[in-house]
């Protein structure tokens, strides 16, 4: 028997290197060893205001690109949040079970809710809830994801064995896997900042569909240092940063990259890694243009995957209903 895993990714913003090479690919390589299911977060991207047609769209682009990335729905389940309610009301009463204080501890609710402008909803606060539901409604053994969302697989595994303590043994602990390499790819701008979808700045990411001139302009003009080796080194972030990409996309030992660029400048760095990473992107961005010629055919996979997915769920809620005198 395969382990199970789970693992979520929101329908928001562009998809980028970062969200590529810290979970989607690692998604696609586990294919092989572990029983999989790839969830899009809608119901997480509506924390955050979200205009309705642009949701819509950017959960089928987002499907597309998984798809296009290696995701073999044959193998895996690929399904939308939404189109399983078991999530949202497993989340609720989640909810009912955890401390305000393990939510208040959470990192990512500070960050968002002091960059939110507009309303901090009571939604954002209580996203750990509902992926806590995401992950145990499956009975999943391991989620892969980026370093930033270990906190929140930390949470869902106190979360259950609050449950299990309470109600009696029903859900299985969970555990983070985290990527050793591209687990925190930074900011080309900004090297000091992790790689986000929400942040705006023109040459801040590459998009998983930015055309080769785009990613050439992008990498060319990320903020390095003004020293001149070319070395892996915690310390100079900008430089360290495009040797991650580096190494990510070739796959390559440290050594053997440092040793290619010895004695090279900055732009040479530069202009081979715009070359790896277009090179790196090509494949995915020429199955992504087949398959979205027939936005139907990506429906009828996503419908299938939450037809599959929803008889798991509605059993595991059923349990929990059941330990908790509901229904
Ligand atoms: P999000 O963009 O927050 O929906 O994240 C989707 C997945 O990509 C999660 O597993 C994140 O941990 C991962 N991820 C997001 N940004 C980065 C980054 N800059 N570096 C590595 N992984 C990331
Ligand atoms: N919170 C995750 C992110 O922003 C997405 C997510 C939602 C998720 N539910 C999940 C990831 C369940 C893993 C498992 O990246």
């Amino acid at each position: 028997m395969k382990k199970r895993s789970f693992s979520g990714i929101q329908p928001t913003g562009n998809i980028h290197i970062g969200n590529y090479l810290g979970a989607i690919k690692y998604w696609v390589a586990m294919q092989e060893n572990y029983d999989n299911i790839f969830c899009i977060v809608d119901l997480h991207a509506i924390t955050v205001p979200q205009d309705p047609q642009v949701l819509k769209a950017k959960t089928r682009e987002l499907a597309g690109l998984l798809l296009a990335s290696g995701i073999d729905q044959r193998r895996s389940i690929l399904f939308v949040q939404s189109h399983v309610h078991e999530h949202a009301e497993l989340a609720w009463i989640l909810n009912c079970i955890i401390p305000m204080g393990w939510m208040q501890r959470m990192t990512q609710f500070k960050e968002k809710s002091a960059k939110q402008k507009q309303l901090v909803s009571v939604g954002l606060f209580d996203y750990p809830a509902l992926m806590a539901a995401d992950i145990l409604l499956y009975r999943t053994e391991v989620v892969p994801v980026g370093e930033d969302q270990k906190q929140h697989v930390e949470l869902t595994r106190d979360t259950a064995q609050r449950f299990n303590s309470l109600y009696g043994e029903t859900f299985v602990l969970p555990e983070p896997l985290i990527p050793e390499i591209g687990a925190r790819i930074m900011g080309l701008d900004d090297p000091t900042k992790k790689m986000s979808k929400s942040e705006n700045a023109p040459n801040h990411a590459i998009n998983l569909l930015d055309p080769p001139d785009v990613i050439r302009g992008k990498v060319m003009r990320a903020t390095t240092d003004s020293l001149k080796e070319i070395r892996f080194d915690e310390n100079r972030p900008g430089i360290n940063n495009l040797l991650t990409i580096y190494q990510a996309f070739t796959g390559e030992s440290r050594e053997t990259i440092e040793a290619r660029f010895a004695g090279k400048g900055y732009s040479d760095l530069k202009k081979s890694l715009a070359e790896v990473v277009i090179e790196g992107l090509r494949p995915v961005q020429e199955r992504y243009r087949s398959l979205t010629a027939d936005p139907a055919g990506i429906d009828a996979i996503l419908e299938d995957g939450a037809n599959r997915a929803r008889p798991i769920a509605r059993k595991m809620l059923g349990e929990v209903k059941a330990r908790m005198g509901l229904g």
